[in-house]
Parts: C-alpha cells; structure tokens; sequence
C-alpha cells in the first residue's frame, strides 16, 4: 500500500521532470531559432539598403549633373522621352553625336552591361512616369501616394513566382536639377516624383539559417537527449530503492506479524498447557497423601509417583520454553530491583537442601561480600541460582561436594561461583549443554532427568542483566560455573 503511493509520486515526479525538461528545451530552441530567424532578417534588410545606397548614390550624381553627355553608338541612342530638353543632341567638331542620358537609363544600362557584378538590382517608378515601363505596380503605387503623405521607407517580405524577396522602397522627391527633364510632367521642387525600389531574394539567407536551424536542432535535440537519459536513470534508481525499501518494510511487517502470532500462541499455549498440568499435579499429588481414601497397591503408589513427577517436569519444561521463546523476542522484562544477593542465596539453598540430601551430596555457601545489594530481577536471579545448584547437585554422584561463592570485586561488580566435583563435561558436552535443547550425558539424564534448557536460559538470563557466565568443566573431574554480575 505505502509502497505503491510511493511508487505512484515517483512516477508522476519523473513525468514532471521529463515534461519541464521538454518544454525548457523545445522554449530554448523555438528561441534561438526566432533570433536566428529576426538576425538573418535583419541582415537581408542591412543589405538591402546597402545596395540601394549604391544605386542612390550613382542615380543622384548623374541627376546632379542634370545628366551625363555620351556618344550615340550602340545602346547610347537620343531618348525619345527627353525629346523636349534643348540640347538633347549635341554635334561635336569633329561630327561624333553627343545626347543626354538621364540616371535612371544609366543605372539601367550599367545594371544590363554588369549584371553579375552588380547584384542587386534597384528600379525607379512612378505613377505617372515618363517610360511607361517604369509604372508601379499595386504595391509600389501603394507605397508612393504613402510617401506623398509623408512616409519615408516601406518594405516587406513577399513571395514572387516560388521566390521569397525582401522588398523595400524609397521616394524619389524633385530638386531644381530633376525639373530640367520633369518639369514637363508638371511637378516641382520637393514633390514626390516617383519611389525608387529594390528586391533582395531570400535563398542565401534561407540557406543560411537553415544551416544554423539544422545546428540548433542538433544541439538542442543532443541536449535533450542527454537530459532524457540522465533523468532515466535517476528514475530508475529510485524506483529500484522503493522496490529495496518496500521489500525491507514488508520483510519487518512479516517478522513483526509472526512474532505477534509466536507470542500469541506462547501466551495461549502456556494457559492452556498449565491450567491442565495443574490438575494433574494437584491432583496427584492429593491421591498420594491419601486424602480422600487409601491408594491401594504398592504400584498404584509408584505410578502416581511417576505422574505426579512427570507433570512437574512437563511444567518446568514449558516454563523454560516460554522464557526462552520470550528472550528471542525480546519480550522479556526484567524486573529490576535492590535485592539482597546473600539472602537470594541462602534462599537457594533451602530449597535445594532436600534433593541434596536425597542424592546425599554437601552443599555449602562461603561469602566475601564488601556489599550484599545488588541491582536486579530477583525473581530472575533466583531462577539462575536455583538452575545451576539443581545442576550441580543432579550431576555429582553420592558422596560429592557442591559449593557456592559470592564475593565482591574492586571494581563493585560481583562474582558468584558454582563448583561441583561431580560428572563433567568435555568440549563437545559443553557445546551441546549450552546449545538449546541439547542434553548433557543421555544415561545420567534418564536418571537424573532435565529439559535441556536449563543452561542455555540460565546463561540467557544472566546476559540480560548485563551479566557474563562462564563454565569451566572437565571429564570427571567436575564443573566450576563463575556469574559476573555488573556494578549496580
Ligand atoms: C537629364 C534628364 C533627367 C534628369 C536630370 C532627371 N531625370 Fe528622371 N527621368 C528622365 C527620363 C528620360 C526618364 C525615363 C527614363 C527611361 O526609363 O527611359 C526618367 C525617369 C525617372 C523616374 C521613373 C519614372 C518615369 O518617369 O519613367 C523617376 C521617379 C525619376 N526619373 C526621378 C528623377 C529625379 C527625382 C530626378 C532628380 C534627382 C531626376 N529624375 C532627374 C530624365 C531625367
């Protein structure tokens, strides 16, 4: 569940990314592919006036000098249109003809004879003009009555016959020397004679910036490209650290849920198992003291001995189990307290006294204690002291000595010693008492019974409390036990 939030704000935060990287790179490119765009326009324009200038500056010197003089050969031939200038011919002495030739017929003529090198052509037009092929079209004559208004430049870019041209034109306004040859049309100085236009076809700078389109595409698409990537894989990996995180979080739910069942079944099964092993125990034990009637036979005696006593084994085993099972969980509490170690042991020792006896083994206690309190769960301790007495009594033969020790050290902490001179054990024993469920030595163990935990809780128990227990045993020559129980 938590795991699939997680994973759904992955993914829309990755689509996020992936959709604002898109947008900042395609924004950044349709930009850079508008100034491209306005910079290569605005060239075409820069040399657009630039040719236009040139024309300009040819048109005007040769109307500043209300005309040039050439010889009439070839092309150069008297101009019908200034049929009405005086002295449009002229004889020199030596019989070569002279005539007038206005700008606007040299600039023509010069643009015919050097067409490459002139590039870009400039063309004078009127509304009304002198040579009719000089009459404006729509858009010019659009252009000259703006001028007549007062307007300086008009251009545009237009399309012609598949061709895209920036197109721009200027008004051509009469001088006193113009008049020399328009005068005939009626105007004066300072009227607008006509416009003078010029055309630059787009293709190079077409070209041109579809080249610097081609590189921005490029760029930008690499660009992308390269963040895509980046953003995938930082996609990925989180992803797969969801994944990693939601298999931990269930691993810790299935072992929090089956340690709750373990728990709940410990605590049901411990209820369920005493509350019937508590019959069976009283029970028996009352038809042994004959209470209620005689027992009858000799054997009917020894076989409620044998249930009586198996029950109370059956219920100290359970109770090991349970403790055991709620050390591994973590679940058992200690209930720490002052406790009175000498009195914990002397305790121990009356309730050992009688099996000792039985098994006829001495026990003794010998003290060096600077301080008998001690920081702990009483009930935990005796359990400890209890365990490893009963031990060391249940595994030393008849005749054999016990003893237990308790002394301070210097630095506050306490030693509690267990020495038997009973059975012992050898390394593999050893191993095998401390591991759970082990069982030291089968044949004493029919005779002297044991759940086998006993070592490996009492060992449980003592850690703990922070405690430390360790076993020195040999092969028959007997075990010695040493509790170190920390400063409290
Ligand atoms: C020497 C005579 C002469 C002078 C000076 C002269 N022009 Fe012209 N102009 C002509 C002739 C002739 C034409 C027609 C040329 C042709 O295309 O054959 C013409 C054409 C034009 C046209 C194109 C329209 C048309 O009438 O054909 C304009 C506009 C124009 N001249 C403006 C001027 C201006 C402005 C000046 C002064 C700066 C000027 N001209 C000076 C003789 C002259």
């Amino acid at each position: 569940m938590y795991f699939k939030v997680e994973y759904r704000h992955r993914i829309w935060g990755s689509i996020m990314l992936a959709v604002i990287w898109t947008v900042a790179v395609g924004g950044l490119f349709l930009w850079n592919s508008h100034l491209s765009s306005t910079y290569s326009n605005s060239i075409a324009r820069a040399d657009t006036i630039k040719a236009f200038n040139k024309d300009q500056a040819f048109r005007l010197w040769a109307a500043n000098h209300g005309g040039v003089y050439m010889e009439a050969i070839g092309d150069i031939q008297p101009n019908p249109y200034m049929e009405h200038i005086p002295d449009r011919d002229v004889m020199t002495a030596s019989g070569r003809l002279l005539t007038l030739v206005n700008p606007a017929t040299m600039i023509g003529l010069i643009m015919k004879d050097f067409d490459k090198l002139y590039g870009i052509r400039g063309q004078l037009v009127s509304l009304d003009p002198l040579n009719s092929d000089n009459l404006a079209d729509e858009w010019e004559s659009k252009a000259i009555t703006a001028f007549k208004a007062g307007e300086k430049e008009v251009g545009e870019f237009t399309t012609t016959e598949g061709q895209d041209y920036y197109r721009m034109i200027r008004p051509m306004k009469a001088n006193k020397l113009c008049l020399k040859c328009h005068a005939i049309q009626g105007y004066k100085v300072g009227d607008v004679l006509g416009g003078v236009g010029i055309r630059v076809p787009m293709q190079p700078y077409h070209e041109q910036l579809n080249a610097i389109f081609n590189g921005n595409v490029l760029s930008h698409g690499l660009t992308w490209l390269l963040g895509m990537f980046g953003l995938t894989a930082w996609h990925v990996r989180g992803i797969r650290n969801i994944r990693k995180q939601s298999t931990t979080q269930s691993e810790l739910a299935i072992a929090q849920i089956s340690s709750e069942i373990k728990s709940d079944f410990m605590s049901s099964m411990s209820h369920e198992l005493r509350t019937p092993l508590n019959a069976i125990i009283g029970f028996s034990s009352t038809m042994k003291a004959e209470i209620f009637g005689p027992v009858g036979s000799e054997k009917n005696q020894e076989y409620l001995d044998d249930i009586h006593y198996s029950g109370q084994h059956l219920l100290e085993l359970i109770n090991d189990i349970l403790d055991i099972s709620a050390i591994e969980a973590g679940a058992l509490k200690l209930d720490i307290g002052n406790v009175d170690l000498h009195r914990v042991i002397e305790d121990s020792l009356r309730l050992i006294q009688p099996r000792a006896d039985k098994e006829q083994v001495a026990v003794t206690a010998s003290y060096a204690l600077s301080r008998p309190e001690i920081q702990a769960d009483e009930r935990r301790l005796r359990q400890v002291l209890l365990n490893l007495l009963s031990n060391a009594v249940k595994f030393t033969p008849a005749g054999g000595e016990v003893t237990i020790d308790a002394q301070s050290n210097a630095d506050g902490s306490m030693t509690i010693t267990i020495t038997d001179d009973g059975i012992g054990m050898d390394k593999e024993d050893l191993t095998l008492a401390l591991s759970r469920f082990g069982q030291v030595d089968t044949e004493l163990h029919r005779k002297t019974d044991g759940t086998g935990l006993g070592l490996p809780l009492t060992k449980d128990l003592v850690e703990l409390h922070g405690g430390k227990l360790l076993i020195c045993s040999e092969k028959d020559q007997g075990t010695m036990i040493k509790i170190m129980l920390p400063q409290s």
